[in-house]
């Protein structure tokens, strides 16, 4: 497996001899070794969005449950295995029946090892992903800094303590994406990414049943697909954003304005807190707003890279030591 294993160690050396944290990415790391990585990829996210739009979501939110637990090192790819005892992050809280886009990946890494066999990380794939997928449903585009590593561990109480939940308050939101090295203007633009996609009804019933910051009608609208009583419509789906939810747009904020966030822990980000100014400039400013978002991908997508690892030959799987 040394071949497969090589660059992150290269990648490694010259981490301890640049002594420069910031500089262990780099947008043309595949520029020999994979010149065509990215057209591939681009190829692939667009006939799984054309197959199924929701997909671009998928992928998107994919990226996000990476890159916070143990960094974006593709650990959520990989699968339970029973007869070992390994356990990975798909079953944690906010993975299990909720995370999509696993096929994807695998049919991807596919392509990509058809044309660069063991060079290309699940990592990087699933960062590429998530920009494709963006741009895709009409969002910015950006340049992904490459030469992440896949990560030979995963760690599902990571997973279940560190990922936000839907019930969170703004405090609650701001820690969480600070633990992460991400500022709370960070953590408002990201929230942006539920302009697309869908919630299921077990983690939006006690915003429009419970709360007083939600627009009446907006509530009873969702109410008609969610019932009261647990778990009785748990699994219903309903769009993250009522105006616009085929396009990456800026029609989120605006929801919010006028109190038709889905989740509570939209809401929370106008609600006479510390992110309404930013919402607001949001909700006026699409460019702003498109240029913050892809700033702040590229951030994210900087957490906490594992020092060792390797090129996984199946993002499911470890490689054999
Ligand atoms: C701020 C804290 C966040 C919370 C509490 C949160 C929570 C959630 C929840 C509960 C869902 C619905 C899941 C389901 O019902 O199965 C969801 C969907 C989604 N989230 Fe977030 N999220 C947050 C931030 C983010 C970030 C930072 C991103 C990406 C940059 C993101 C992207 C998405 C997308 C695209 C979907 C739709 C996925 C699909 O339709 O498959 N979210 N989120
Ligand atoms: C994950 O969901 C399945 C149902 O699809 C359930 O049987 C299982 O207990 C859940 N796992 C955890 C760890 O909650
Ligand atoms: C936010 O939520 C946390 C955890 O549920 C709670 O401890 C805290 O008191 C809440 N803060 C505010 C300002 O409501």
């Amino acid at each position: 497996m040394a071949s497969r294993t090589w660059h992150c160690w290269l990648l490694l050396v010259f981490f301890l001899l640049s002594d420069d944290a910031s500089g262990q990415l780099s947008t043309s790391y595949y520029a020999d070794s994979c010149p065509s990585v990215e057209k591939v990829v681009h190829a692939t996210v667009a006939s799984a969005i054309q197959a199924e739009r929701r997909m671009g979501a998928s992928l998107i939110r994919l990226f996000f449950h990476d890159c916070f637990v143990q960094g974006c090192d593709a650990s959520i790819l990989l699968d339970d295995v029973p007869a070992t005892g390994f356990v990975g992050e798909k079953t944690a809280a906010p993975n299990n029946n909720s995370v999509r886009g696993y096929e994807v990946i695998d049919q991807i890494k596919a392509n990509v090892e058809d044309v660069c066999p063991g060079v290309v990380s699940c990592a990087d794939i699933v960062a590429l992903a998530a920009r494709d997928s963006t741009a895709l449903l009409g969002g910015p585009s950006w340049a992904v800094p490459l030469g992440r590593c896949d990560s030979t561990t995963a760690s599902r109480s990571e997973a279940n303590s560190d990922l936000p939940g839907p019930g969170s308050n703004l405090t609650m939101l701001i820690a969480r994406f600070g633990n992460k090295g991400l500022s709370p203007r960070d953590m408002t633009a990201l929230s942006g990414s539920h302009t697309v996609g869908f919630s299921q009804c077990t983690n939006f019933r006690a915003h429009i049943y419970n709360d007083a910051n939600i627009d009446p009608s907006f509530a009873a609208l969702r109410r008609r697909a969610c019932p009261a009583a647990a778990p009785n419509g748990d699994t219903n789906l309903a769009p993250l954003d009522v105006q616009t939810q085929n396009a990456f747009d800026n029609a989120y904020y605006g929801n919010l304005l006028v109190r038709r966030g889905l989740l509570h822990s939209d809401q929370v980000l106008f609600n006479g807190g510390s992110q309404d100014a930013l919402v607001r400039q949001y909700a006026a400013n699409p460019a702003l707003f498109a240029a913050d978002f892809a700033k702040a991908m590229v951030k994210m997508g900087n957490i906490g890279q594992p020092s060792d690892g390797e090129v996984r030959c199946d993002c499911r799987v470890v490689n054999d030591s």
